[in-house]
């Protein structure tokens, strides 16, 4: 099999790390960056031809897939002019910033016909894919509920350094719950509906800094999710799993499914049930630590990304899926405005059929 030969656009915080994974893999082959601060990247990858314009990127490297880490304001337009060229891409999350944005950019891969994944790296661990088959084969029979934190304490350098995050669309619903919304609807389900509500009282900023969110899955499973960026816990996916050193390592699990006849704590993969299928509260719950090995995720998804392009696997996320989580992401921050009950499954189908729902706030 020839290297693919693949392009990076925005080589920032993620695009790094895409380039550095990139340069590491013997199945690809750097072949053009395309970056705005083009000077500054050039000095970092000599030998790399670095553009500041996308599209002379596309043009000269002609690349057969792209990653696309740009901000998020014009993923829609890059994947646009990738799908127009017939250029298969990877799109870091959130797919886009608006639904409208989200409908547009399918339409365009639908005409073009190319391959996408999107980058919610999160559905590349093992622990995600080992509970993911635990709660399909119903080793803890049918799921009834789940229960997960999201919280952590965001310095006060975050804000100064971008004081964008201290404005709506800038808070843990759309920067961090997110990737958990991904890692929900991939292991249990489909949301259908979703309420919330928001508080800003530690901080004061415009943005919200506490969110509760109750969540509707399809087949009848109800979640409780608590999100805060100011307040301190081991209680993150990113602590549990110990993905980046940034976030150190605690092994806690922030994630509590629970079954009609167990129940599974996530990343620990703890799985709790009844001696001799028991169930009756007046007998012991047990424990034991069931196993899934560790992996870089970012690996195994340019791994997927490879086997994507060469169409020998299905995209993990397309982006339809990937609009999916930003639906109802964004839904979850206009309960938390409204105090309505949000019900997804018409926004799930506009956007797929290309019209799009009322909702048009951004995701940042
Ligand atoms: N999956 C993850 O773990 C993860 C982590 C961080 C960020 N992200 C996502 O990746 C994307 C980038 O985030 P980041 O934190 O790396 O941002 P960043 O600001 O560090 O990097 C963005 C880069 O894009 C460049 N850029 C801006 N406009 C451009 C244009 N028109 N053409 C080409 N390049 C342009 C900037 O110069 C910069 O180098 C966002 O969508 C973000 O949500 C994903």
């Amino acid at each position: 099999m020839a290297n693919i030969s693949i392009g990076v656009v925005g080589a920032g915080l993620i695009g790094r790390k895409h380039i550095m994974k990139i340069r590491e893999h013997p199945d690809f082959d750097l072949v053009g960056i395309a970056d705005v601060n083009s000077e500054g990247v050039s000095a970092q990858y000599p030998g790399v031809p670095v553009l500041r314009d996308y599209r002379e990127m596309l043009d000269v490297a002609r690349p057969q897939a792209v990653i696309i880490a740009s901000p998020n304001q014009i993923h829609a337009e890059i994947g646009i002019e990738c799908a127009r060229r017939g250029v298969d891409f990877l799109m870091e999350k959130p797919v886009t910033d608006t639904l409208a944005a989200a409908s547009a950019l399918l339409g365009e891969v639908r005409r073009n016909n190319v391959r996408t994944l999107v980058g919610h790296h999160r559905r590349h661990h093992e622990q995600v894919k080992a509970v993911r088959r635990y709660i399909h084969d119903n080793v803890i029979g049918n799921l009834v509920g789940v229960s997960a934190i999201w919280a952590a304490y965001k310095p006060d350098k975050y804000f100064e350094i971008a004081p964008w995050r201290t404005q709506p669309g800038g808070g843990p619903i759309l920067i961090n719950l997110i990737h958990e919304i991904d890692f929900l609807r991939y292991t249990t389900g489909e949301i259908v509906a979703v309420s919330a509500t928001s508080s800003n009282r530690q901080r004061n900023f415009p943005v919200e800094d506490t969110a509760g969110a109750l969540m509707e899955f399809e087949g009848g499973c109800i979640g409780t999710f608590f999100a805060s960026d100011s307040a301190v816990s081991p209680w993150t996916t990113e602590q549990g799993v110990g993905e980046a050193a940034e976030f150190p390592f605690s092994g806690e699990s922030s994630y509590r499914f629970i079954g009609s006849q167990g129940s599974l704590e996530f990343p620990s993969l703890v799985h709790w049930s009844q001696a001799d299928g028991d169930q009756n509260w007046n007998k012991p719950v047990i424990s034991q630590r069931l196993f899934a090995s560790f992996v870089d995720p970012y690996v195994a998804q340019l791994d997927h990304f490879r086997d994507v392009v060469c169409g020998t696997e299905q995209s993990l996320q397309t982006v339809e899926d990937g609009a999916r989580t930003l639906i109802a992401t964004l839904a979850v921050a206009e309960a938390a405005q409204t105090a309505n009950r949000i019900d997804l499954r018409e926004r799930y189908e506009a956007v797929a059929a290309g019209s799009h729902s009322n909702t048009t706030r951004k995701a940042s």
